[in-house]
């Protein structure tokens, strides 16, 4: 006799929260276009032309359609970030016009009615900061201070959240051990300075904000990534995913410990540790494993969500404010957009307080020293004609946040899979009389 399996079905839309945040993230760097004043750009100046922002998604001067755009794929909140660099485009020199652009940009959000969550530094530096040496300087997080506290009173009037500094532990990988970053050099005192140097410029303008604004939440975008053992028996291998845990997701966090109101996550990676070819762990490269990665190499791996969710718990509100997919399929986007979704819907049943969800990206935009090839966007750019096109995925989202859940109709067709633990037998039913 053999038992068939029941895979649970509850054929009911996939709710989230009432007030629940749906919206996209973006960067000023990598939308806005002619931000001439910053590291990158200095450094995009000497690479071949398809190497360089230049225009990017001209945003800065087409922020209203964009937002438009959004507004009519229903989003209801933003994430975006203003640009240093043309603030204080000089040391010490605030430049007023710009000033008074970045009030536009988020009194037409709030026209909208979108909910605006602010990040005030975005991985790009005015150049006089990188010829001060950069944020190794002890003295950068008070020039970082000193521009937080001129900007805050200038656009409180129109941000709901704030977000002090996007990845600063990506931050400091990026120019301390990944040789396609422009800033990269091998340096460990210079990766502890900076490292403590953006946890200092992390709490000043968490004080700063507080001191400027009436309860309006603070916290920073952080990279959280998820790791696991190449083998399953490994006491070493474990070891390596504890240490690598603590040192990617709770070292920033604990020396920040009393400086948040709430949690960013940005959500992207997953790792696989292995001491096959060496004494200490190292990560392996999953793609002859798996078909499972974005055209980034990145793995899929949505359980991830709900593992670092469930992790990460906690007593803070959680934003997850980046989560998105580099793919030119379309329909990959989809299916990575429910079946994250779902693990974040799974993990707010299960008891974790997560407000609010941005997908990486509105728009395809400036991914760093990938330049345009990836895409990241809910919405196509012909970085030709500039033309905005909305994906198919960017409709499904927005049925998504119509519905403020998932429909059963869609999980079916679009995200569905059926796995191990959505599983059960039940005795006596479907019983086959195997063949006397
Ligand atoms: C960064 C974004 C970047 C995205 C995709 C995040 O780490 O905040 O600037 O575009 O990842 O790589």
């Amino acid at each position: 006799m053999t038992n068939f399996v029941v895979p649970k079905h509850d054929h009911a839309t996939l709710t989230f929260p009432d007030g629940f945040l749906w919206g996209t993230a973006t960067s000023a760097h990598q939308v806005e276009g002619n931000n001439i004043h910053n590291d990158w750009w200095a450094w995009e100046q000497k690479q071949p032309k398809e190497a360089r922002s230049e225009l990017a998604c001209d945003h800065c001067n087409r922020f209203e359609d964009d937002f438009d755009l959004a507004k009519s794929l229903n989003h209801n909140s933003h994430r975006l970030s203003i640009e240093w660099s043309r603030i204080e485009p000089v040391e010490g020199q605030f430049d007023e016009t710009e000033i008074e652009h970045y009030k536009k940009v988020l009194q037409s959000l709030k026209q909208k009615g979108f909910t605006v969550m602010l990040t005030l530094h975005h991985f790009t530096n005015p150049t006089w900061i990188t010829d001060k040496g950069g944020w190794e300087n002890r003295k950068t997080p008070m020039y970082f201070e000193r521009f937080v506290d001129k900007i805050v009173p200038e656009l409180r009037d129109w941000v709901d959240l704030w977000v002090t500094i996007n990845e600063p532990t990506i931050y400091v990988w990026h120019n301390y051990h990944n040789p396609k970053w422009p800033f990269f050099k091998k340096n460990l005192w210079g990766e502890v300075k900076t490292y403590l140097n953006l946890v200092s410029a992390h709490k000043r303008a968490y004080k700063i904000i507080h001191r400027l604004t009436k309860n309006k939440p603070v916290g920073f975008a952080h990279n959280v990534q998820t790791y696991q053992s190449f083998h399953t028996h490994s006491l070493r291998e474990q070891l390596g995913v504890i240490i690598a845990d603590w040192i990617t997701n709770y070292l920033f966090l604990f020396l920040t410990r009393g400086y948040h109101d709430f949690l960013g996550i940005n959500y992207y990676f997953h790792h696989h540790l292995s001491c096959d070819n060496s004494f200490f762990p190292k990560e392996v490269d999953i793609r002859p494993f798996t078909k499972s990665v974005t055209d980034l190499g990145w793995e899929i791996y949505p359980e991830g969500m709900f593992s670092i969710l469930t992790d990460m718990a906690d007593h803070l509100p959680i934003y997850i404010t980046e989560c998105g997919i580099a793919t030119s399929n379309d329909d990959r986007r989809i299916r990575f957009l429910m079946q994250y979704l779902e693990e974040i819907n799974k993990a707010i049943k299960a008891g974790v307080n997560v407000k609010g969800f941005f997908y990486w990206s509105l728009l395809d935009n400036f991914e760093w020293a990938d330049a345009f090839d990836p895409k990241f966007g809910l919405v196509e750019v012909d970085f030709t004609t500039l033309k905005r096109t909305p994906r198919p995925s960017a409709f499904i989202y927005a049925d998504i946040i119509k519905c403020n859940g998932i429909r059963h109709e869609l999980m079916k067709f679009l995200g569905h899979r059926i796995n191990a633990d959505d599983v059960i037998e039940i005795p006596g039913v479907g019983e086959i009389k195997e063949p006397t």
